[in-house]
Formats: C-alpha cells, structure tokens, sequence
C-alpha cells in the first residue's frame, strides 16, 4: 500500500546549474547524487518537509530523459509515492486495469525497487511507486 509521497522530480538540462540552484540558492540540503545505469539517468536528491524533490538528467545524453528534454527543455517529470510491498501494489494497479512501463520492479536510486505506471493510464502523469530496502 502506498505510504507517502516520496519525492517530485523535475527534469533539468544542466545539473550542476541545477543542483546550485535548489541547494545555493534555495537553500535546500543536497542528500545525495547517484546514477542510474538501468534508467540512464543522473540523480540528485533534496529533503524538504517529509518528501523529496529529486532532479533528473540523463546520465550520457541518452535515454528517457534525453527525449524528454529535447521535446520539453525541462519540466516536471513524475511523482514517487513509497509503497511497503510493490509487488502487491503493481498486481492490484494491474488487476484495475493499468499498465506499468516494466512488467515487474527495476532497480532505482538507493537501493529501491521502483516501477512506473503508464501516463496513458493516469491522466497523462507519470507516477513511480517506489519501495526502498528496509534498514
Ligand atoms: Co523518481
């Protein structure tokens, strides 16, 4: 079941542009950045009030958020909601009638199993549901 809204994130042409931006500027903590390789995409993580914003970039100019940037040149890209079990989640979203980007959990960001509903599906939202490795 799903337990929070995780993080936001936001696609952005220029990371480190970005990261000062959200850290220096708006004086956000920077929580960690980390690539990845089964997404192509650049992440860099910032704590605010119970959730995250997370910035994307796509980690060598290709992948999902290459394509996202060349027809948007930035913007927001999804909404993570944390859910304790993905496996039952994705069966019930499934049985519902929507589709996911992957047939089962693909590995994320800090060791989190994530899966991405079909914006089709959801009002043309990208949502991600995300379970993170239990401490
Ligand atoms: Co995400």
């Amino acid at each position: 079941m799903i337990t929070k809204l995780d993080h936001v994130a936001i696609a952005v042409p220029d990371i480190a542009a970005a990261v000062e931006r959200f850290r220096d500027h708006l004086g956000l903590h920077l929580q960690a950045q980390e690539d990845v390789e089964q997404f192509q995409t650049s992440t860099a993580f910032f704590p605010v009030s119970g959730t995250r914003i997370e910035l994307v970039h796509p980690m060598d100019g290709k992948g999902p958020i290459a394509r996202y940037l060349d027809r948007k040149g930035g913007g927001l890209h999804h909404i993570c909601f944390e859910t304790d079990d993905i496996e039952s989640d994705m069966e019930l979203l499934k049985a519902r009638g929507y589709r996911f980007l992957s047939d089962g959990p693909s590995p994320g960001a800090h060791g989190a199993r994530v899966a991405f509903l079909h914006p089709k599906d959801t009002d043309g939202v990208l949502i991600e549901l995300a379970e993170h490795p239990r401490p």
